[in-house]
């Protein structure tokens, strides 16, 4: 019997498997309850006393042998109570971090920002329903007035009447009622107009608005803080000034720079002209001083209102706005490498 176990104890320590069946096959037939060593631990009882002692040690040694065996076996094929544990297995890779990217919007938002917060001028915000004063009596634009036509508006409400502000001048208005001179702000934001959805345009889009007002401000300030928005923003350095008209600002001009005429895209992008025009600028109309109760005999200032898709799309070459607005990663994807 001694021989028996002992070439058992050879075959157990020489058996491998290949799958988890294989060790539990093995299992049972050695340590079962109708095993091997069942059967040789009965046969055991029998054998004559001065053979116990051997024989004994050899049958602990199989029975250690073989649930040693197991457990090495059943450890290299994944310890499945482990993997169901609360946090899985801890040494495994983690799963990569899908990185979004910011919108392109306000991506050119915090661009323009971050170029005049250097010179001096703060954030502002306001509402985006406003009343008829704010949106447009304050700001020289009285009812009947034939300019109120230029911006087609959603109202909300007639008598007092309510609507969605047409530009983010009306932040001017509140900024300067609510602060005194020196003013220095910009107030970016969403605006609204009743227009046909195009490439072009559409009818809710974003603004944003510069206002600076203190003693002697003058033209030249304006175009030189344009100049240098314009350089720091698109790298060129040549605009000029056409005049125009804005019923808050006097004189009023649209700006253009000069964007050239090297590529096939910019004859497109400029009409063949090399000139595009980025916003609508002036010097604020007295009467818009008067009606925030600044002192227009002590004080002026100049405004500035640019659209910042129209930005954008210069800028990424987007050539439809409805891009902006149908949040297709495809196209939101192609903005994450810029913070
Ligand atoms: N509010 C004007 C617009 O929406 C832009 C503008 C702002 C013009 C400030 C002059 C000064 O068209």
């Amino acid at each position: 019997m001694l021989d028996k176990v002992k070439k058992l104890i050879g075959d157990v320590e020489a058996f491998n498997a290949s799958t988890k069946e294989e060790v539990e096959q093995f299992r049972i037939q050695y340590l079962g309850s109708k095993g091997v060593l069942k059967d040789l631990f009965n046969d055991f009882k029998t054998v004559e006393n001065h053979l116990k002692k051997d024989i004994g040690q050899a049958l602990n040694q199989l029975r250690g042998a073989a649930s040693e065996k197991v457990n090495e076996l059943k450890n290299s094929f994944g310890n499945t109570t482990e993997t169901k544990s609360l946090y899985g297995d801890l040494t495994r890779p983690a799963d990569p971090i899908n990185l979004g990217a910011r919108h392109p919007i306000s991506i050119v938002r915090n661009q323009i920002i971050e170029i005049f917060n250097r010179i001096g001028f703060t954030v502002s915000e306001g509402p985006e329903i406003e009343d008829d004063w704010h949106n447009f009596t304050a700001l020289n634009l009285p009812e009947y007035h034939p300019a109120r036509d230029m911006q087609d508006t959603f109202f909300i409400e007639k008598n007092p009447d309510l609507l969605l502000r047409t530009h983010t001048s009306s932040v001017q208005t509140r900024y300067m009622e609510n602060n005194t001179p020196p003013i220095r702000t910009l107030s970016p934001g969403r605006v609204f107009r009743n227009e046909d959805i195009s490439a072009r345009a559409h009818c809710i889009f974003h603004q944003i608005e510069g206002l600076y007002i203190d003693t002697d401000v003058s033209f030249a300030d304006l175009k030189q803080t344009l100049l240098y928005f314009t350089k720091e923003m698109f790298g060129k350095s040549k605009i000029r000034l056409r005049p125009s008209y804005f019923p808050f600002t006097e004189p009023s001009a649209e700006v253009d720079i000069y964007w050239g005429l090297e590529t096939e895209t910019d004859y497109k992008i400029t009409k063949g002209t090399g000139w595009l025009e980025i916003m609508g600028c002036g010097m604020v109309d007295p009467n818009v001083l008067k009606n925030a109760n600044i002192d227009s005999t002590k004080y002026s200032g100049y405004a500035f209102g640019m659209g910042i898709e129209r930005i954008a799309m210069l800028l990424y070459q987007i050539p439809d706005i409805r891009m902006f607005y149908e949040n297709d990663v495809r196209f939101l994807e192609q903005f994450k490498s810029v913070l």
